[in-house]
């Protein structure tokens, strides 16, 4: 079971506050004495880079965030959690995401239960499964081959496979995917628009398989295809991916098109498992399966490695630092590279639904600051939509950069041009620019005096914004499992550290609850009354103009 400490009352948490009280942690002058920093505050791995020097630390915040790691008992934490102990306690289930790519022959109980052949037995069912649809043996029902995938799932059964399927573009087999997670009719309707039901092949992905959203959207999905093909030929265009073996059934597909996983695998963490299908079917199975095995070498790495040189420790003690002692609300996630840009959305789950707790693991109401809002675009995009705030806003943004030292795609010197942004945006953040360069700049452009005076304090820009820099040798499978599993870690550090459970989702039923009965309402003719009057008059005015 994970510890239970409250964070603040351990004697880490109590000197941290004093450090950050007594010390400005300025990043001028941090680099200016220390010509070591990049070496004593960065960890060169076998295929990445990552450089924390930019952060608002020194030696002994670094060695006050160990301890606190220690005091808070992460080693025996994340024992807990690789062993199969039930440390989602709440929901009396293990977090078993990491066995599902681990190939050894090591055994991993679940009630008993060694899980690893299953996790075997449905890997070789994605594998079979997917060569007959990208060799073309699977036909549809008129004898075509199956030329697009149509994933119908929301949360974790939707954002993970999105994220890699546009993040491995460039290893793609001939098939197209397509994804509709949105119970907003529009969704559906644009993706069905250009399809032909003879050559598409429908995944229905929902671990729970009660969904509102994706029943509502797999529901349709069998309505427009029964227009071409028969109840008969649905075995050949659907597929599911669930725990619910029952409901499957029931919904009209055949036992040997139910690719299995279980409750010890979380929504957002569900890629790895079944629910990574999509991505079988859009790279390949060699493809998916160096996918899982870059996550287990994170795993192997997070386990083993002194929490010194422990990447995702660091990352998760950094936003610790940044949460709980400059009270930074958010958290930005600036990927360099175009192939990730639906990675922010993937961990805005990942870690908003993780870690967007307020009740810690004795069931009491937390006094002290957890998850952050998590957000971004990809660079350089963002640079010209949302980096002002950041340079000159009034909020401390810490951020983590993320890019590919080479491209996948070697054109004139984009590549050059895009880490030249990257590299320049770090500096900036940090340094920033104050009021003696800034005159100086003005006066070299040959500024009237007068004219200096009134434009200076627009011209400063604050730095001292902390960045992380993660710069990975190349985009592939292997190293995109590295990089999601390396976030996956982070988030368990701080969950850890929080006190919190981070594998639960309570958080969202409530508005699930409420819509089941105001859908009702809709669909009766009364007039609505039951709910306040706000709630009343906009129902009202859907229900008149609708
Ligand atoms: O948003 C809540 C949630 O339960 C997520 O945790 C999950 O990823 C998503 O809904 C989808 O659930 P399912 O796979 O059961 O359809």
């Amino acid at each position: 079971m994970l510890p239970k400490i409250n964070p603040t009352q351990t004697t880490a948490w109590k000197k941290l506050q004093e450090h950050f009280a007594q010390n400005d942690f300025e990043l001028r002058t941090l680099f200016q004495y220390n010509p070591e920093r990049f070496k004593q505050f960065s960890v060169q791995r076998e295929n990445y880079l990552f450089d924390f020097s930019k952060n608002l630390i020194d030696q002994q915040t670094f060695d006050l965030l160990q301890n606190l790691a220690e005091e808070c008992d992460l080693k025996s934490a994340i024992k807990s959690m690789f062993s199969g102990e039930k440390i989602n306690e709440t929901e009396g289930r293990a977090v078993l995401h990491t066995a599902l790519r681990d190939f050894s022959d090591k055994e991993i109980l679940v009630d008993g239960e060694n899980i690893k052949p299953a996790i075997k037995r449905v890997l070789n069912q994605m594998k079979n499964f997917s060569e007959n649809i990208i060799s073309g043996k699977h036909k549809g029902f008129s004898g075509k081959q199956i030329t697009d995938v149509v994933n119908i799932g929301i949360g974790g059964s939707d954002l993970g496979p999105v994220m890699v399927c546009s993040a491995l573009k460039h290893f793609k087999t001939r098939l197209d995917l397509h994804f509709v997670s949105n119970v907003d009719g529009n969704h559906i309707a644009e993706v069905l628009k250009n399809l032909n039901p003879e050559t598409t092949l429908f995944i229905i992905a929902s671990k729970t398989f009660t969904t509102q959203e994706t029943m509502t959207n797999a529901a349709s999905a069998k309505d427009w295809f029964l227009k071409s093909g028969t109840q008969k030929d649905v075995e050949k265009h659907f597929v599911a991916l669930s725990t619910n073996t029952d409901a499957v059934k029931d919904f009209g597909i055949a036992e040997e098109n139910i690719f299995e996983f279980w409750d010890w695998v979380g929504g957002r963490y569900s890629l790895w498992s079944a629910i990574g299908l999509s991505i079988v079917l859009s790279v390949g199975y060699e493809n998916f399966e160096q996918l899982l095995k870059g996550a287990h070498e994170t795993d192997v790495h997070f386990q083993t490695a002194d929490f010194k040189e422990n990447v995702p420790v660091l990352m998760g003690l950094l936003g610790i630092w940044y949460r709980n002692f400059f009270d930074a609300g958010t958290y930005a996630i600036l990927p360099y590279s175009q192939y990730l840009d639906r990675f922010p959305a993937y961990l805005q789950q990942g870690d908003m639904e993780s870690n967007g707790k307020c009740v810690d693991r004795e069931g009491e109401f937390v006094e002290y600051e957890t998850g952050p809002i998590i957000w971004g675009e990809p660079g350089t995009n963002g640079q010209h939509a949302f980096y002002q705030l950041i340079h000159q806003g009034t909020e401390l943004i810490p951020a983590d950069f993320i890019a590919y030292v080479k491209s996948c795609n070697v054109i004139s010197d984009h590549q050059e041009i895009l880490l030249a942004n990257f590299f320049a945006q770090t500096e900036a953040l940090a340094f920033g620019k104050n009021e003696v360069e800034a005159r100086q700049d003005l006066e070299k452009a040959g500024t009237a005096p007068e004219d200096i005076e009134r434009l200076l304090n627009y011209k400063v820009f604050h730095g001292n914004t902390p960045t992380n820099s993660l710069l990975i040798n190349e985009l592939n499978p292997f190293s995109l499992g590295q990089l999601i599993a390396l976030y996956e870690h982070k988030i368990f550090v701080q969950g850890v550290i929080w006190n919190i459970f981070s594998f639960d989702q309570f958080g969202v039923e409530l508005g699930k609850v409420l819509a089941g009965k105001i859908l009702s309402e809709l669909k009766n003719p009364e007039p609505v009354t039951s709910h306040d009057s706000s709630t009343n008059g906009l129902i009202k005015y859907f229900k008149e103009k609708n």
